[in-house]
Order: C-alpha cells, then structure tokens, then sequence
C-alpha cells in the first residue's frame, strides 16, 4: 500500500516537474478561478482531448466563455468571463488544460 502511495507521488511529482513554465501559470489561474467549481484541474483536463481543448480555447477562450456565459448555473463565473483578464489568462489555461488532457498521457490513470 504504502508503495503504491509513493509510486503515485513520484509519477505526480515528475508530471509537476515536466510542466512548462507557461503550463505551470495556466495551473495557477485554474486554482484562481476555476477550481471552486471544477474541483482539480487535472482531472477536468483528463476528462477532454487536446483537440477538444484547443478548440474551447481559440479565439481567446471565446466558447469556453460562451458556454459558462449561457449558463445560470455558472452565474458566479460571469464577471469573470466577460472581464478582459479572461481574454488574458485564456492561452496559459490552454497551455495547462492541453498539458493534461487526456491523450497526454500525464495523467496517472486511476483503474
Ligand atoms: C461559478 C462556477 C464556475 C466557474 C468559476 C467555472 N465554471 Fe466551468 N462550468 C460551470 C457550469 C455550471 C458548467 C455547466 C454549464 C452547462 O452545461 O450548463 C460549466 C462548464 C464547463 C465546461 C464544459 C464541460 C463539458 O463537459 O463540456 C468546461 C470545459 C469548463 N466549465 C471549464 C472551466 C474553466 C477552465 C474555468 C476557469 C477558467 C471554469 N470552468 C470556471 C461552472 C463554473
């Protein structure tokens, strides 16, 4: 058991390590502004493909906006999403939320 804890840091740990510094930023903004609702970052990038992520993010996040901008249940993230930091914070969220998707590979899977 408690082999398989470290085994788990460890492959964590080298995933932080190999992060690029603009990855890196994107998973700091994530904390910021996303987690509150999404929980971690990492499993809510494992949970598309880079594809599906670069196309949420082109245009500056501009239909990952839409989607939380249609959404009532998602009313709290509004000011967030119509702010110009969005627009700013959207390529280093890319760059994070691609970093983990789920064809990456650096995401430990759990099964
Ligand atoms: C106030 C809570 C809230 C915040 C903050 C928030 N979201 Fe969301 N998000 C939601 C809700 C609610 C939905 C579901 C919208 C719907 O389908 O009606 C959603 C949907 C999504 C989806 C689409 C899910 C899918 O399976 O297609 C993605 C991706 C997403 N959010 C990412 C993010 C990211 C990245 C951030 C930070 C920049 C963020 N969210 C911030 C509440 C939030």
């Amino acid at each position: 058991m408690n082999k398989l804890y470290a085994t788990v840091a460890l492959t964590l740990l080298s995933g932080f390590m190999t992060l690029n510094a603009a990855a890196y930023k994107g998973q700091k903004i994530y904390m910021n502004s996303c987690k509150e609702c999404h929980g971690g970052g990492q499993t809510l990038a494992a949970s598309k493909k880079q594809r599906i992520w670069e196309k949420l993010m082109e245009n500056k996040g501009e239909k990952l906006a839409d989607i939380h901008l249609s959404s009532k249940k998602a009313q709290p993230s509004w000011e967030y999403f119509s702010d110009r930091s969005y627009s700013k914070d959207a390529k280093h969220l890319e760059d994070f939320l691609t970093e983990y998707a789920s064809d990456t590979g650096n995401v430990p899977a759990c099964n």
